[in-house]
């Protein structure tokens, strides 16, 4: 893990810095490095071009930690009239073509965070969202945001799932707990996303340095690429995507059966590579106004990025 990261994190969360970065015209280059568009017009178009190539998506509509409710509300009318725009993309360029388009959310967004019925109003969200879903044929996968939400997220997971057994969730391997939900995950069959994790968190909740990290990733993608379920392996690590390959040979997986996920913008050419050789790879691409969270943790993972914070912050 990048050493930077819990200084890039912790500096992003104060309000000084993020007045800066996001009025910074430095910012707007780098923003549109991860994230293709504001508007959903601009992401179709996006999505349209990496669905030609081969790729898979997961479209995120940008929001977190929202504290009003009509903008949770918003964010519920946003994703329906995502989800009908993707029903109507054309995906036959994909291989192994007939696993759907999927929207990525996060709880936090659907208004988890609105006091003690926080997570009430986020899972009755959730629910609108997966019907709609449903009835489209698109799938729905739930972010994992940071540690204290995380017991909460999977309780309206567990609760969804059996009306809507596509429901697919995210784990991060750096969380003590992740391999035990990795082990409940794969027994019940869900679709698991498992990423290394990218919030600041403490030693008393997640390992803090790559080598463990990375050791407790393999742990779990063992678990899930020997369980029942369709492994969706969320990393751009050249090691752990070796490691996912040979998983999948020795467990007798077809190309079909599990995920390559890869985040917009990053590793392109192993994204196209991987799409190429007939493996199912799936992109998530964010879009909207809400980037400075997803921007701050993109810049936090690498340490070549901080140039970029740094120039930003100081006006040029
Ligand atoms: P690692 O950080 O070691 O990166 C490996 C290589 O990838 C780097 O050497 C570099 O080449 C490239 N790279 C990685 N990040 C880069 C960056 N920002 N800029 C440029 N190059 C970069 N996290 C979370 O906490 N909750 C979530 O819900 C999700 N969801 C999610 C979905 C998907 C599809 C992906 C791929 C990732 C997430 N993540 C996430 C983020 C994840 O936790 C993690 O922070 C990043 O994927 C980076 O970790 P890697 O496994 O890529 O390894």
């Amino acid at each position: 893990m990048n050493p930077l990261r819990p200084v890039i994190l912790a500096a992003a969360g104060s309000d000084r810095v993020k007045r800066t970065l996001t009025t910074s015209p430095v910012s707007a280059s780098m923003v549109r490095r991860f994230v293709p568009g504001e508007t959903r017009s601009a992401l179709v178009a996006a999505v349209r071009e990496l669905l030609a190539s081969g790729r898979a998506v997961s479209v995120d509509f940008l929001g977190e930690y929202t504290t009003d409710r009509a903008r949770a509300d918003s964010a519920v009318a946003e994703y329906l009239a995502l989800i009908n725009d993707l029903a109507a993309l054309d995906t036959s360029a994909v291989p192994g073509g007939a696993a759907p388009l999927e929207v990525s959310v996060k709880l936090s967004a659907l208004g988890q965070s609105l006091g003690a019925d926080g997570p009430a109003i986020a899972a009755e969200n959730l629910r609108v969202l997966c019907t709609k879903a449903g009835e489209a044929g698109v799938w729905v996968t739930v972010d994992a945001e940071d540690h204290t939400t995380t017991a909460s997220t999977l309780a309206a997971i567990r609760q969804a799932r059996p009306e809507f057994p596509w429901l697919g969730t995210v784990v991060q391997a750096y969380l003590y707990r992740s391999e035990d939900d990795c082990r409940d995950l794969a027994n019940a069959g869900a679709r698991v996303r498992l990423c290394k994790g990218a919030y600041r968190e403490p030693d008393t909740v997640a390992h803090q340095h790559r080598a463990e990290v990375d050791r407790a990733y393999l742990r779990c993608l063992h678990t899930l690429m020997h369980g029942p379920s369709r492994p969706l392996v969320a990393s751009h690590d050249p090691a752990l995507i070796a490691a996912a390959a040979a998983l999948a040979a020795q467990t007798g997986r077809a190309p079909g059966d599990f995920e390559y996920q890869m985040l917009y913008g990053i590793r392109t050419d192993e994204q196209l590579r991987l799409a190429a050789r007939g493996d199912f790879v799936r992109v998530y691409v964010p879009y909207g106004t809400q980037w400075y969270g997803y921007l701050t943790r993109r810049l936090a993972e690498r340490p070549a990025n901080l140039a970029f914070f740094l120039r930003a912050l100081a006006g040029n």
